[in-house]
């Protein structure tokens, strides 16, 4: 089987939780099963992206957290454009390394700023395009720490005392409580487990998809 039609991954968690380590295994894996993978990400899939993650992780200059997020928002809406949309359009399975509820957690719970008014910008920012899975990479953040001391430079964020990332960790928890298309996955786990674990997921999500559209085919039929 493969996945013909389009299909939105995102990956969230802490800095440091393996998220783009999956990346790079799912779309490995998923390549393996004829799908056709784009891989990309929040902050800097797009054009403009690039230029603001510089800003975003660097902070050359003191960003407000209201502009900070903004600045996240503009990356996200560019990004729908330029690279989501066109790849939902040919059919890719879409991999995104964070989006949306990177802002919910980070400049919501991380910053303080007003939950709901982020997620209607997002909803905005994303032409109310959604993820169909999203999966959430869980460490605790000692274990995140740990391994972030091999990075030479560090971004903003992850300069974070551990009192952030536990709030990153507390609203990531609460976003995701009651949604039913997010997977958690255990991130001390080795990559190829949780990879495989990911596979398996999207493997069933898009046969479930299928059969939807078989059932469908049929009720209609009558
Ligand atoms: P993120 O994109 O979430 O910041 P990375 O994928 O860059 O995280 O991983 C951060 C560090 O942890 C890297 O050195 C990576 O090799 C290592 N790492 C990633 N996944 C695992 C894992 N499942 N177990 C142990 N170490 C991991
Ligand atoms: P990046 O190097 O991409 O981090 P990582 O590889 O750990 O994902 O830097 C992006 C940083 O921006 C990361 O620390 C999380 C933060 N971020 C937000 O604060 N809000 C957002 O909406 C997004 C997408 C990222």
């Amino acid at each position: 089987m493969t996945i013909a039609r389009g299909m939105l991954i995102s990956i969230e968690g802490i800095d440091g939780s393996g998220k783009s380590t999956l990346v790079r295994h799912l779309a490995k894996q998923l390549q393996t099963y004829d799908c056709s993978v784009v891989t990309t990400k929040e902050p800097g899939g797009s054009s403009l992206g690039k230029l603001l993650r510089e800003i975003l992780q660097h902070q050359p200059v003191a960003l407000m957290s209201r502009a900070e997020y903004l600045l996240f928002a503009a990356d996200r809406a560019q990004h729908m454009d330029e690279v989501i949309k066109p790849a939902l359009k040919s059919g890719a399975v879409v991999i995104s390394d964070r989006m949306a509820d990177s802002s919910l957690a980070y400049q919501g719970y991380g910053r303080g700023e007003d939950l709901a008014m982020i997620n209607t910008i997002n909803v905005w920012a994303m032409q109310e395009i959604k993820p169909d899975l999203t999966f959430y990479l869980k460490i605790e953040p000692e274990e995140a720490i740990e391994r972030l001391k091999k990075r030479t430079t560090l971004t903003a964020f992850e300069k974070e005392q551990t009192g952030f990332v536990k709030r990153l960790i507390t609203g990531f928890d609460e976003i995701f409580r009651d949604r039913d298309n997010v997977i958690t996955l255990d991130g001390t786990l080795s990559p190829e487990e949780i990879a495989e674990s990911a596979t398996q997921a999207v493997m069933q999500w898009a046969t479930a998809r299928e059969l939807r559209g078989k059932q469908g085919e049929i009720n209609g039929g009558r």
